[in-house]
């Protein structure tokens, strides 16, 4: 026995484990496409998984085989193509690759002087997503979690800046003597925002809704005229780009130009709605994103990298820094000048994100997301086609992006029996199993509203959903 090992790691295993995980890999990957996005049946974890902590270990190869056998079919297949709910993308080959190498390499990516290597490719791809999004290069970023964290980060720099104005140094001080923040928005804002303000200390009820329309839609007017009765006093305007039920933008460029007459801070949630950027015929939506001062956008959704993934944009990047100060003697001694993630945002310890989202944006470049983009533009109006096309489904609201909002309709119902219906629905397109589609609220209608964001998912996908949809529905009725 090697005198480094432990008696019960037998590091001898690693060639066994690499390849059988690459192996079972390449069968998972093979089958995916096709396979349905759950297995029916239990929906719990598989009993051979479960069970009291072992006290003495079975060894790495037969755990992994245990966890291959019994684990892949538990899962929830949502980097197939056939997944439609919340807003999942998938993962490229580019990104795969990389994020087992940010595994294998095991990086604490905190700053230049822990992994060179990560921070280094972190600021490298940040260049890049601000190209790609047309954000001014100046910006300040690094990768979070994903888009709930990237709006806490840009929220604690307005945040930062809103105290600064009044004379407190928010990080440094707290809150104390401060009014409240005032904060604006239409009714698009995702709950993440509302989570991150609670997160703040801002508070869930700073925000003030403005909108006279059942879809949410900004009343510009208002908000300006709450903004003038605040007389100078600062205030945070939240914009969303892609809204999570219907992908509808608030007006950017119009919302930006309240910020600066009122001297407003200008939060933009482009989560998932920043890629329509990427293509000619959905740009305009986007028209003024330079104007933000901070910017939300998501890798996990049409970025197509692996869970977790997101990414903060915030102008005056030294608002991050003061915000998310991080010192310790033992840290870092030489920081100074150098890109520093760990003290610009909420994490301290940090893996290499930055390997997958890297390597996806040098595999693919700005064209290969350009058409993949325009593939789920194309892929949603072909869907918004086939709701129309059938009578008893009928569609909410516009497909400007990449969300179908539509519900089944099949006429001679009330409001309340037509929720039930579509609930009903929802409930058996999950435990069908075949695709995954959730229902939500949208102008007080339970709906469907599926996202399409996966590299993988292709035209077929797209017209056996549909008949899926009415197949279930023509059941649900008997
Ligand atoms: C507009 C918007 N913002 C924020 C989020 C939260 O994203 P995440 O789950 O990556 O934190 C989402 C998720 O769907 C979203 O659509």
């Amino acid at each position: 026995m090697n005198d480094a090992n432990l008696p019960s790691i037998n590091r001898n295993e690693i060639d066994e484990i690499i390849k059988t995980v690459a192996d079972e890999a390449a069968a998972y990957l093979a089958r995916l496409d096709g396979r349905p996005v759950r297995s029916q049946g239990d929906k719990t974890i598989p009993a051979p998984l479960a069970g009291p902590l072992p006290e003495r270990g079975e060894g790495a190869a037969q755990t992994l085989r245990a966890l291959m056998d019994h684990g892949l079919d538990a899962a929830v297949h949502s980097s197939g193509p056939r997944f439609f709910h919340f807003v999942t993308g998938g993962v490229t080959p580019a990104a795969m690759g990389a994020d087992w190498l940010a595994t294998l390499l095991d990086q604490f990516a905190t700053n230049s002087l822990s992994s060179p290597l990560a921070v280094g490719l972190e600021q490298v791809s940040l260049d890049w997503l601000k190209s790609l999004f047309r954000l001014p290069q100046g910006m300040g970023g690094i990768i979070t979690t994903g888009a709930t964290m990237a709006n806490f980060v840009g929220l604690a720099a307005a945040r930062q800046w809103w105290g600064e104005r009044q004379g407190v140094d928010i990080a440094q001080q707290g809150f104390v003597g401060l009014p409240a923040v005032p904060v604006f928005s239409s009714g698009y804002l995702h709950a993440s925002v509302i989570k991150a303000l609670a997160m703040l200390g801002i508070g869930r009820s700073a925000v003030t809704t403005f909108s006279r329309h059942p879809d949410g839609r900004v009343d510009l007017a208002a908000m300006e005229q709450a903004l003038r009765n605040l007389k100078g006093a600062p205030a945070v305007i939240v914009a969303t780009a892609g809204e999570v039920n219907s992908g509808a933008f608030d007006p950017i460029g119009p919302l930006a130009d309240l910020a600066q007459k009122y001297n407003a801070w200008y939060h933009l949630d482009g989560a998932f709605g920043l890629f329509a950027a990427l293509a000619p015929g959905t740009r305009h939506l986007t028209a003024g994103v330079e104007q933000a001062d901070s910017v939300t956008v998501d890798g996990h959704k049409w970025l197509n990298v692996p869970y977790d993934s997101g990414f903060s944009f915030v102008k005056e990047a030294g608002l991050m820094n003061r915000a998310f100060a991080y010192t310790a003697a033992y840290l870092d001694g030489s920081t100074g000048g150098n890109f520093n993630p760990g003290s610009m945002g909420p994490e301290g310890s940090r893996r290499a994100r930055s390997l997958a989202v890297w390597a996806t944006l040098r595999a693919y470049g700005r064209a290969g997301y350009q058409e993949l983009v325009e593939r789920c533009l194309l892929l949603a109006q072909r869907m918004a086609a086939r709701v129309d096309a059938a009578p008893e489904l009928e569609r909410l609201a516009d497909v400007p992006l990449n969300i179908v909002c539509f519900r089944y309709n099949p006429g001679g119902n009330s409001e309340e029996a037509l929720d039930r219906l579509n609930q009903q629905l929802g409930q058996a397109i999950l435990d069908d199993g075949r695709f995954y589609a959730g229902t939500t609220q949208y102008q007080g209608k339970v709906a469907l509203r599926p996202a399409i964001v996966n590299w993988r998912t292709g035209g077929g996908e797209i017209d056996e959903f549909i008949q899926v949809v009415r197949e279930l529905a023509a059941r649900l009725l008997g």
